[in-house]
């Protein structure tokens, strides 16, 4: 063997060894990355649909913020304008009269209702209504304006309801403006 044949030899174990360095430290880092890398992505990905999720189901569920929950209306009523909630009551003066001492036309007058007996007025209420108990608090509004039919199964409100939780927080917060002593939003 010839010294330049030794020295090739001598490189090419060398450059192996190199090789097999570099592809060990390559595999460390590959390895050392993935277990960080992995929950940070899934943590992304679970976060941000679930808060989206959220968000949603508060906006648009009908009926999302049922009874027992009068604090989910809190910031839906905060963000609400008073004056859409007018023309949104629109579609209850068909039937409702929304004047103070006003009189009942196919349903109850409505002045000072938030915060009220449930079927406390002078008015033929069905039994349905009538056996429902307690006030109109905020929850309790969302939840009859949501679905009048699921939440007082049998009542004779024939209205199919209001779908967007955004517009029943307006129509909401402008019904508690007509009273002497609107009720404290929550
Ligand atoms: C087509 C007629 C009709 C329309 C439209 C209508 N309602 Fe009614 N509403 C009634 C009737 C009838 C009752 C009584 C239901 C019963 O006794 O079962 C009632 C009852 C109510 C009550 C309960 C009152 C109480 O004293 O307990 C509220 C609150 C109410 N309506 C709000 C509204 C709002 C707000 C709208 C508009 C989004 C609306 N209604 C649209 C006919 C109507």
């Amino acid at each position: 063997m010839s010294a330049r044949e030794i020295n090739k030899i001598a490189g090419a174990i060398l450059m192996a060894l190199i090789i097999i360095k570099v592809a060990d430290l390559a595999g460390d880092a590959v390895g050392q990355a993935q277990p960080l890398a992995k929950p940070a992505y899934l943590a992304a990905a679970a976060a941000a649909p679930g808060a989206k999720t959220e968000a949603k189901a508060a906006a648009d569920k009908p009926g999302a913020a049922g009874p027992g929950s009068g604090a989910a209306m809190g910031p839906l009523l905060a963000a609400a304008s008073a004056e859409s909630g007018k023309s949104l009551a629109r579609k209850c003066t068909t039937c409702h009269s929304l004047k103070k001492d006003g009189k009942n036309k196919v349903g109850p007058a409505l002045w000072g209702v938030v915060g009220a007996q449930k079927a406390g007025r002078s008015f033929r209420y069905s039994s349905a209504l009538k056996g429902l108990g307690g006030v109109w608090d905020y929850a309790a509004l969302n939840a009859f304006l949501a679905s009048p039919k699921a939440f007082a199964p049998g009542n004779k409100m024939p209205f199919a309801g209001i779908k967007r939780a955004a517009d029943r927080a307006a129509l909401i917060l402008y019904l508690r403006s007509l009273s002497d002593s609107p009720l404290p939003l929550p």
